[in-house]
């Protein structure tokens, strides 16, 4: 498994799970348990969940597939924003760590920004790790001038990674959020890494990888796993699927299939506003 070392020493896989949606479908759950379950066995030990998905039905579910592997698996939450004051940050992760059943987060994420004022979240973060509830802490879909932000206040410089929305289709971070991530040394997590399967209907990705012997997903995966201090965390619910995205690993893509991709979904040519799902 490729890795990516966090700011904090800790050594993660580049390619995790999402969990967004899972637990919705009460018959599918059986399968996303075993998905989950596999994906360990896999290597895939990072899992990426949120209080927002089913209002705590995936936590609830993630809980049950970590049961007794709890000590393989790197867990990131996130808190809501209409959570993420000094207090409600605490009793939010309180509440996550129960549907989990487990009492620690690895990293723990302000999942966008709110009104709450970034102090009181990073005082909320460090008295949760203080207390050893969770191990290191960071946010999503924070753009560039958020980030100046964040890191500015007491604590904010410890921030572990930004969770954003980056796949081939969606490349306008790389114009300067992840310049200057790379720059501070700040991991990426890449979200909706397929854009939610949409781009595997993309008739340019689906000529290249039929070129390259890949499927879509892989390419797409591919893609992002061959950038520096990416995580990418595509979901499935399906057993079959996670080994199709995990095969990715096996084709690391050569410097003339990026060009190719590079090429038929150019980077951004200037500034954008971030885009979130
Ligand atoms: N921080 C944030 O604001 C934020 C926002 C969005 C997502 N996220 C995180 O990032 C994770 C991934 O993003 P995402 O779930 O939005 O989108 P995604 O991973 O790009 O795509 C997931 C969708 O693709 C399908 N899929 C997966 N592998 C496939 C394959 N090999 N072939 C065909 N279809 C496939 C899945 O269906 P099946 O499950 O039926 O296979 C699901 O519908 C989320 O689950 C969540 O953990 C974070």
């Amino acid at each position: 498994m490729n890795t990516v070392t966090l700011p904090l020493g800790e050594c993660v896989p580049a390619l995790g799970m999402g969990t967004w949606h899972i637990g919705d479908d009460p018959g599918a759950r059986k399968e996303e348990v075993a998905t989950l379950r596999l994906g360990l066995d896999l290597g895939a030990k990072l899992i990426d969940t949120a209080e927002m998905y089913g209002g705590g039905r995936a936590e609830e579910l993630v809980g049950e597939a970590i049961a007794g592997r709890r000590q393989e698996v790197f867990l990131v939450d996130k808190v809501l924003p209409s959570n993420a004051s000094r207090r409600g940050t605490v009793a939010a992760c309180e509440r996550s760590l129960r549907r989990l059943k487990t009492d620690r987060i690895d990293l723990y994420l302000l999942h966008w920004r709110g009104n709450a004022p970034f102090s009181e979240t990073v005082a909320a973060f460090m008295e949760l790790q203080r207390a050893g509830k969770i191990r290191g802490y960071g946010v999503s879909n924070l753009d560039l001038d958020e980030m100046k932000e964040f890191v500015s206040v007491p604590g904010g410089e410890a921030v572990q990674t930004d969770q954003v929305l980056w796949n081939l289709s969606r490349r306008n971070v790389e114009w300067d959020l992840v310049p200057w991530l790379r720059q501070h040394r700040i991991p990426v997590m890449a979200y909706s890494p397929i854009e939610q399967a949409r781009l595997l209907e993309d008739p340019r990705l689906i000529g290249f990888a039929r070129r390259q012997g890949l499927t879509p997903a892989q390419a797409a995966l591919s893609w992002l796993l061959a950038k520096e201090d990416v995580i990418v965390i595509p979901k499935t619910s399906r057993r079959e699927r996670l080994s199709e995205n995990l095969g990715a690993l096996d084709h690391p893509l050569t410097p003339p299939q990026l060009s190719e991709l590079e090429r038929l979904f150019p980077a951004p040519s200037g500034p954008h506003s971030l885009e979130m799902l």
